[in-house]
């Protein structure tokens, strides 16, 4: 089996706030079709597409009706397929969103068994008596909220551990687990190239039907110690391995939070996926059990330690995915830097300091220009479903209508999903509508893809570098697999690691901080392959550098150059 996902640069599209081509205010996939010019420019090689499934959209895609059709929204699937030809020709590939914890209240089998109480369909969901009119258990979704709602007519409820929209797949059942099988099975063969599967750590659940001790002033609790990563999970896993996965060249990424002590039966040399994403470091700011209001202060040194700590643990056993950004992750700029201190210099360092890590970067849309945040006036500017949990929970925990809306202004999703800022156009470039499904950005006169491509000192530019230099140098190879290893790690502001194989050696170093810091350099690294600070051109060995305010240097062994 050929590891060609090593050497992938992942480039994560969400449709929805990508390039909308027909002018309705929603992105859509020709839009993307559209844009792929600009994506092979940076220099990725792999999309990854948010569900673009049919779907009533309550959770934006993840709450999919039919999992063989593209919702009108988005296009139809020959729009897909186009889009994959077309991205084929550019030598990219694509992979979708796998969303098979649960579907949509409106899928055909949920909407039978609602219709019909001896449906063949009643044992593809979740289905329990409830508790003297009470739902089965205390548990919380993911959205806030009972993770419970009772069946319409009827005395059962059924379980959603994300929203009330997207009622839980019984995995235990194993018709249900055969009509998985085939749909995935369906896409690889249209010729996709493998999957970001969605929330897989939830498919087997340890259904305790009594309360447990509430662990907030709603009564109810976290369901994550009964329902993440439970025994018997390596039956379903396996089955799609051998019978999906393991049978196409395909990559497969999951979205599964994987305490480390388990890391092997996931990504080890019989493990489920090529890869999984690590929240340990994109959550550093917020408590385990996700609740987006409550902030978690951290300095420099804890990121430092949680990247150490994620890079070693996984090349313990396999291959990473790493990620400053997603979908339903703020900008890295303003969660990892100040306000006042966000500049090309600090954005380029944050860059740098994600690009070179052991793994396979994923770079979300935006990200490459240094998108931010987005100031909503209100909560009716929010799209959503779990920015509307969270400001019930943050008003039901105390807090003013103040702090609710700047803890939303810190950690809401939407802060990703507004639109892309293709240039500084009406609608930022990105549609033709009079309004768009979400508030543009207001800095897109200044932050737009156009003004960074004319400007040879951009950012988008930086990233372009970093992904030269780990694809196409003469040391793309110990930036792909080369080990990890600590440098410098007492220094309390300056992220420092080495990445070295047989006859390479790299030395990535970061200045945390908006002031000067001094290091000692040790070993042989006199040339200098990156730096965004263009005066920087050599190093002299065993003395003491005087790195300036967040400068960001990748020194080698030898000079570089490019194939
Ligand atoms: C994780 C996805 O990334 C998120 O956007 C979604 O809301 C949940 N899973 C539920 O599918
Ligand atoms: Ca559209």
């Amino acid at each position: 089996m050929s590891t060609w996902w090593k050497e992938a640069i992942v480039y994560q599209i969400y449709p929805r706030s990508f390039y909308d081509s027909n002018g309705d205010g929603i992105g859509d996939i020709n839009g993307i079709t559209q844009k792929l010019t600009y994506l092979k420019k940076l220099g990725i090689n792999v999309i990854w597409i948010c569900p673009t499934y049919q779907s009533p959209m309550s959770d934006n895609g993840y709450d999919i009706s039919d999992y063989y059709q593209m919702d009108p929204l988005f296009g139809t699937n020959e729009d897909l397929y186009q889009l994959i030809e077309e991205a084929k020709k550019l030598d990219i590939k694509l992979i979708m969103d796998l969303v098979v914890n649960h579907t949509s209240d409106e899928h055909e089998w949920f909407k039978d068994l609602q219709r019909n109480p001896d449906s063949k369909y009643k044992d593809y969901y979740i289905l329990k008596e409830g508790n003297n009119g009470h739902p089965p258990n205390n548990w919380r979704s993911l959205f806030g909220g009972s993770a419970w709602e009772k069946l319409d007519n009827s005395d059962l409820y059924y379980l959603h551990l994300f929203g009330k929209h997207q009622p839980d797949l019984n995995w235990e059942n194993d018709k249900l687990r055969e009509e998985i099988v085939e749909m995935i099975n369906f896409w690889l063969e249209k010729g996709i190239s493998g999957f970001r599967i969605d929330a897989i750590s939830y498919i087997k659940k340890n259904l305790l039907l009594e309360n447990l001790p509430q662990d907030d002033v709603d009564g109810m609790c976290f369901p994550g110690p009964w329902t993440l990563n439970q025994p018997g999970i390596d039956v379903f896993l396996n089955k799609l391995k051998e019978e999906c996965f393991n049978k196409y060249d395909c990559m497969s990424v999951a979205e599964a939070n994987v305490p480390y002590h388990k890391l092997d039966q996931f990504i080890g040399k019989n493990g489920y996926f090529d890869m999984v994403f690590d929240f340990s470091y994109a959550d550093l700011d917020i408590p385990e059990t996700g609740e987006a209001y409550i902030n978690i202060p951290w300095n420099v040194a804890d990121l430092k330690k949680k990247i150490y700590v994620s890079q070693e643990e996984t090349q313990k056993y396999g291959w990473g995915a790493l990620y400053l950004e997603n979908h339903d992750q703020p900008r890295s700029l303003n969660k990892y830097l100040q306000k006042q201190e966000i500049n090309f210099y600090s954005s380029s360092m944050l860059a740098g300091l994600f690009m070179m890590l052991r793994g396979t970067p994923f770079i979300y849309q935006g990200q490459e220009l240094g998108m931010t945040n987005c100031y909503m006036e209100t909560i009716d500017d929010y799209r959503d479903i779990s920015a509307f949990g969270t400001y019930e929970r943050a008003k039901a925990a105390g807090l003013s209508e103040k702090e609710v809306m700047e803890a939303l202004f810190r950690r809401s999703r939407d802060n990703a999903r507004t639109p892309f800022q293709w240039d500084d156009s009406k609608n930022a470039g990105f549609s033709s509508a009079e309004t768009t499904w979400i508030k543009i950005n207001e800095n897109y006169t200044e932050i737009n893809a156009k003004q960074q491509l004319e400007d040879e000192q951009s950012l988008f530019y930086f990233y372009q570098e970093l992904i030269q230099l780990r694809t196409k140098s003469n040391y793309a190879s110990v930036f792909c697999e080369g080990k990890f290893e600590r440098y410098m790690e007492d220094d309390e502001n300056v992220i420092s690691y080495t990445r070295l194989n047989d006859d390479k050696k790299v030395l990535i170093i970061c200045n945390f901080q908006n002031k000067e810091s001094n290091i000692m350099l040790q070993g042989d690294y006199q040339h200098v392959l990156c730096s965004n600070y263009k005066d920087r051109v050599h190093m002299d060995i065993n003395t003491t550098v005087q790195l300036r305010a967040f400068e960001y240097l990748i020194l080698g062994s030898m000079s570089v150059s490019f194939k």
